[in-house]
């Protein structure tokens, strides 16, 4: 049986457009994989700390030599990783803020890098055999022949994270135009729709 982590970020709820593609992808991922187990982890209910000295501290202190207030620094982090190294498959359902991925979307990722769990002493990845799809919304475009093509650093950014930690299979849907349907110039639906074979594809691989 699979599992499929979901990672959703945005604020926005129900008017969100990645959590919208994020839905989209789940319902074709259970189309494929109809005994699989979907677990969602939403960074808008996790309360997830920014990296601070006693969190630093607990991480560089070896395992056996933690207090149990070092212990309890880490119990979130520990969470996070056990949850995405449970999971054969993982979609990331993001906007894209000030051409980068959300604070909590990096904060998310500070909690998920962990020396010895998902990366190696010698910097290799240990987080292998996974497929990750990323649904993300933007304002603008920033596909192949966009005069913006450069400001792109969101996908940059996640491809690069992932493929540290060693999830190179990675397929990203780039939602962009996303503010006509903030300027009301298109529907939710409409948008949604357009992205609808992209992410058929993506969940079928
Ligand atoms: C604070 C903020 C910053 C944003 N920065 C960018 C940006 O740099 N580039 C862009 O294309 N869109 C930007 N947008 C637009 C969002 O990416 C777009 O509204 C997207 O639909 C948000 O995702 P959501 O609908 O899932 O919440 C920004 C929106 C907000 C609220």
């Amino acid at each position: 049986m699979r599992t499929l982590l979901v990672v959703e970020t945005s604020p926005r709820g129900e008017q969100s457009l990645s959590r919208g593609l994020t839905e989209q992808f789940v319902t074709e991922w259970k189309k494929n994989n109809p005994e699989g187990r979907v677990v969602t982890r939403d960074l808008m209910t996790t309360e997830l700390p920014f990296v601070n000295a006693p969190w630093l501290k607990a991480y560089f202190t070896p395992p056996d030599h933690h207090t149990a207030e070092m212990k309890d620094l880490l119990s979130l982090s520990d969470e996070l990783v056990a949850e995405l190294l449970a999971a054969d498959d993982l979609a990331i359902g993001t906007p894209v803020y000030n051409y980068n991925v959300p604070a909590v979307l990096k904060a998310y990722i500070d909690h998920i890098v962990r020396k010895g769990k998902t990366l190696g002493f010698a910097g290799e990845g240990l987080v292998h055999g996974k497929k990750c799809t990323v649904l993300m919304a933007s304002g603008g475009v920033y596909t192949e022949g966009s005069p913006i093509q450069d400001r792109d650093l969101a996908t940059s950014y996640l491809r690069l994270i992932l493929k540290v930690i060693g999830i190179d299979d990675v397929t990203v849907v780039a939602g962009g135009n996303a503010k006509a349907v903030d300027l009301g110039e298109t529907t939710r639906e409409a948008f949604l729709q357009r992205f609808a074979r992209e992410i058929a594809m993506a969940a079928k691989r």
